[in-house]
């Protein structure tokens, strides 16, 4: 029932399934880029997935909506998951790292709720593996929302307004952190965005993307490197890479204490990273170009390829940053609730 964007249909009237580049677009790129556009298996977004165990329903949504905007679910009646993950800015924040309860600031930058049901791993060190499981962590955790689950619920159970809520999407009143998470969870897979210029290029419309988007998807696809780790239709391999940071933070490897793991960070998502700055997990860079520049040359040069003649011009990345804008999905219409329950 998410599909419903229109990208159906932009495929439909190419006369081409979910996946395939159209010849129109192969036309556009070298033989070499065109061959690997196919290996990189780009393309729409599906149908979200949704767990066996918690099909979703529009009660089970409405609930999580206004979880996910109710300030009450935070210790001190002050931050929603909104307050981080806002809708105003494309459902990211604009902080380099997150200020939560009292004013604390963490150490990581928080990413986009927007598509987010499309990872198969949580957070930037994947201590999630599902969003319902994520959904409870920022609650409790005492530098966001620094509300011990105990007292959430029996918060919750004193708010008469929420039991019709909790009936009518769980079948009783019962108020459980189970439920919580399930609803928005539920609600935050309804946070999808329709496709992308780069999508209706793909489809067939050979002037979606500008000459300069071209170029750098030409790129993307070649000397640029990007694609062994941003390439399927979410443009993330889902896996743990290196960030060439500091060790300030060691990533993955608080998760596992596997040395290897040092300062790993899932592979983020490139679409609509256009609209998310500042960039990587600790918000350091507040540029596109930046992060483009970043990744290609310094991350590059030091582990993929150490031939510095595959390093990119500043026209290049240019080109390449004007590439990443074309990944910029239609954002869901959505209007925050204006009420919540008493
Ligand atoms: C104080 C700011 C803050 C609040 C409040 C907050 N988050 Fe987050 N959120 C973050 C940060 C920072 C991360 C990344 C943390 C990490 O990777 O260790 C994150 C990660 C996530 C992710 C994972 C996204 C991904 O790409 O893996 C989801 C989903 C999410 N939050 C949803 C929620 C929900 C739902 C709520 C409310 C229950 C919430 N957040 C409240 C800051 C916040
Ligand atoms: C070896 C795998 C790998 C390659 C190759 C790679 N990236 Fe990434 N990319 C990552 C990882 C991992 C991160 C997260 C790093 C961090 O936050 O510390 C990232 C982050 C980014 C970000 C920031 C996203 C955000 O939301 O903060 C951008 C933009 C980006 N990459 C673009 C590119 C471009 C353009 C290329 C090609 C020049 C490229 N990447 C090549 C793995 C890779």
């Amino acid at each position: 029932m998410f599909i419903s964007f229109g990208c159906g249909l932009v495929l439909a009237a190419a006369g081409l399934s979910a996946g395939e580049p159209s010849p129109a677009a192969l036309q556009k790129l070298s033989p070499r880029a065109a061959k690997a556009l196919a290996s990189a298996k780009l393309g729409p977004l599906g149908a979200v997935a949704h767990p066996a165990d918690n099909p979703s329903t529009p009660a089970k949504v409405e609930l999580g909506r206004l979880l996910y905007f109710d300030t009450r679910i935070s210790g001190d009646n002050t931050i929603s998951c909104a307050t981080c993950h806002d809708p105003e800015v494309a459902w990211a924040e604009t902080d380099p790292t997150s200020i939560g309860i009292g004013h604390k600031k963490g150490p990581r930058n928080s990413p986009t709720v927007l598509d987010s049901a499309y990872y198969q791993v949580f957070f930037w060190d994947g201590r999630a593996s599902s969003l319902e499981e994520q959904a409870l962590g920022p609650i409790e955790n005492p530098i966001e929302m620094g509300m011990p689950m105990g007292n959430l619920l029996g918060k919750l159970d004193q708010v008469a307004g929420y039991k019709p809520l909790f009936k009518s999407a769980f079948g009783d009143e019962k108020v459980t952190a189970d439920r919580i998470a399930k609803a928005i969870a539920c609600f935050e897979r309804t946070v999808v965005s329709g496709p992308s210029a780069f999508d209706e290029f793909l489809a067939g419309k050979a002037d979606a993307l500008s000459e300069a988007q071209v170029r750098g998807l030409e790129l993307f696809l070649t000397k640029a490197g990007c694609m062994p780790c941003h390439r399927g239709p979410f443009l993330t391999t889902h896996q743990y890479r290196s960030s060439n940071m500091t060790d300030a933070d060691l990533g993955r490897f608080d998760v596992t204490k596997d040395p290897a793991d040092k300062r790993m960070f899932r592979t983020p998502s490139l679409r609509h990273v256009a609209m998310t700055p500042p960039y990587f997990h600790d918000g350091s860079e507040p540029s596109l170009e930046g992060a483009v520049f970043f990744r290609a040359n310094n991350v590059r040069m030091q582990d993929v390829k150490p031939d510095t003649e595959l390093r990119l011009t500043a026209s290049e990345v240019k080109d390449l940053t004007r590439f990443m804008e074309s990944l910029n999905g239609k954002l869901p219409a959505f209007q925050p609730p204006t009420q919540f329950p008493k």
